[in-house]
């Protein structure tokens, strides 16, 4: 079993690169995290003539993404040890890899087997978004590229029912198979789906609405993301109306959501595009009097409200 007890993290990594060669799956030994408390990473222990380098869960937890590895179940070996497994992920599995078409997100696709909403990074970040801009206040919701409805069902789990029941909800995706479920899922009145391409709008003859709702939608490559975004804010949203876009800073592979945006011709993840399309949207929004955070992690929230409304 190989003892890292006293390795530093650049020492640990570059066993991991050399090790990674022969197996999939690595054993290692550390010290215990729950040895200390409070304690930054990195302190150093000299118990007994051994040298402890002293680092929490969270530290081997982001490493094992970085590695795209899963951790498995810590094993206790004594007080001051543990046994730490890393596997790694089946980076193949991943609806990145399919084929684009109009049922890449339905019901039958890889990416529908992902639930966000169980994911702490994302739903954290988007429930705050749904806080700021008072969600119970909302007269009519439109998400874009709302696929399930899971952005619903959120919203759904967060209000009273008597309040969810007073907001109108409109769902529009082009996914059939993806919109017959979500209008199974959600049979209430207020609650409408449309099998549409959002790049024609127009044809569906919406009100306006006051709050939009996207997430993970405006950035694919068959929309054309600044004129599709001025045309929303000019003849969508009402005067009052808020904006929550949610711009995806991650990846889901072998079952995990891996930190970090990726583009072609780069093997890391690289955050460009991101920051330029967010910091587009939010210099516009600006200009026309909203105010705007831009909050998340893994999935990155950019939250318009009208400055002065509710
Ligand atoms: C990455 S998924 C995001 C789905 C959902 N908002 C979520 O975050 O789980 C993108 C969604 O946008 C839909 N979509 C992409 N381009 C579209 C278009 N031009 N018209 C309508 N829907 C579109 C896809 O079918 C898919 O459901």
């Amino acid at each position: 079993m190989k003892d890292l007890s006293g390795a530093s993290t650049l020492e640990i990594m570059n066993w991991f690169n050399a090790a990674f060669k022969e197996s999939s799956k690595l054993e290692f030994e550390v010290m215990n995290p729950d040895y200390l408390s409070c304690t930054y990473a990195g302190r150093c222990l000299e118990i007994k003539g051994e040298t402890y380098i002293y680092r929490g869960y969270k530290a081997y937890t982001d490493l094992a993404q970085l590695l795209f590895c899963r951790m498995l179940t810590p094993v206790l070996i004594d007080e001051k040890k543990v046994r730490l497994s890393f596997e790694k992920l089946d980076l193949e599995n991943s609806f990145h890899k399919t084929l684009k078409s109009e049922e890449k997100y339905g019901v039958d696709s890889a990416f529908f087997e992902i639930n966000k909403n169980e994911e702490p990074a994302f739903i954290f970040a988007y429930r705050q978004a749904l806080e700021n801009v008072n969600i119970q206040n909302r007269k009519q919701v439109l998400d874009l590229g709302v696929n399930s409805g899971d952005e619903f069902a959120l919203i759904k789990e967060l209000l009273p029912l008597d309040s969810f029941e007073k907001i109108n909800f409109i769902g529009v995706d082009y996914s059939a198979s993806a919109i017959e479920f979500a209008k199974k899922r959600f049979p209430q009145n207020n609650v409408r789906f449309f099998e549409h391409d959002i790049n024609k709008l127009d044809e569906l003859k919406l009100e306006k609405s006051d709050l939009i709702i996207s997430i993970g939608t405006f950035q694919s490559p068959n929309i054309d993301f600044k004129p599709f975004f001025l045309s929303l804010v000019q003849n969508y949203l009402t005067k009052d109306g808020a904006l929550i876009l949610g711009f995806p800073n991650s990846r889901w592979m072998g079952g995990e959501m891996i930190y970090g945006a990726k583009v072609p011709n780069y093997i890391m993840s690289e955050m460009s595009l991101l920051y330029k399309d967010v910091v587009y949207c939010k210099k516009y929004l600006q200009q026309k009097k909203f105010r705007v955070t831009i909050t998340g992690k893994d999935y990155i929230f950019l939250t318009a409200t009208r400055i002065g409304s509710l």
